[in-house]
């Protein structure tokens, strides 16, 4: 699954996602990509709801379009976080994304979560460090196995190569 941030639909990051795309259809692989700008997600209400529910369909109190997300998250082998920079870190629709994936994570426990994922991200210049801290501090913590990040619209091969590598 993609979580596109992005919020121009043929921008510079439309190009990684759909070289990653492109070769991890040719590997046979399912893709499924998220266009979260046209999606009505309200950020986490913080509330703790989900902390004590142990069933995802009660588990967030929040009706919106999470509830497709959720439904591919539950099943999908790789996660790929696909952003332009925005003020030097992932855009604000892909963040709060990232947030409204606590609900599940809590009621069903994070060990059953443990996702491989990938990085697609431009930039007008050239200092991603901030937003790859954020993804790495992630996946460092919810033990996540990390499968490549590509920081430029120009690095099109290696979207495609690390799309290709998924078996
Ligand atoms: C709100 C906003 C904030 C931005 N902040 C940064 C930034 O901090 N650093 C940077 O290098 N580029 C920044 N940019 C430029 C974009 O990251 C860059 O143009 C990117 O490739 C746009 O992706 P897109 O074509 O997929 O929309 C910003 C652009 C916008 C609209």
């Amino acid at each position: 699954m993609i979580l596109n941030g992005a919020a121009r639909k043929n921008g510079n990051t439309a190009k990684l996602i759909k070289a990653f795309t492109e070769g991890a259809i040719s590997a046979g692989n399912e893709v499924k990509e998220f266009y979260l700008q046209e999606m009505n997600i309200n950020g986490c209400l913080g509330c703790e709801h989900c902390s004590a529910a142990k069933n995802l369909k009660v588990a967030c109190i929040q009706k919106d379009d999470m509830a497709q997300i959720n439904e591919d998250f539950g099943s999908a082998d790789v996660v790929v976080f696909a952003s332009p920079v925005y003020f030097w870190t992932i855009s604000g629709t892909l963040k709060t994304v990232t947030d409204r994936l606590y609900a599940q994570l809590r009621s069903l426990g994070y060990s059953g979560f443990q996702r491989k994922s990938v990085l697609l991200m431009t930039a007008g210049g050239s200092d991603y460090s901030q937003a790859v801290r954020w993804y790495e501090t992630f996946e460092r913590n919810l033990h996540w196995n990390n499968l490549g990040e590509v920081l430029g619209a120009g690095r099109t091969e290696d979207a495609f190569r690390i799309g290709n590598a998924i078996k």
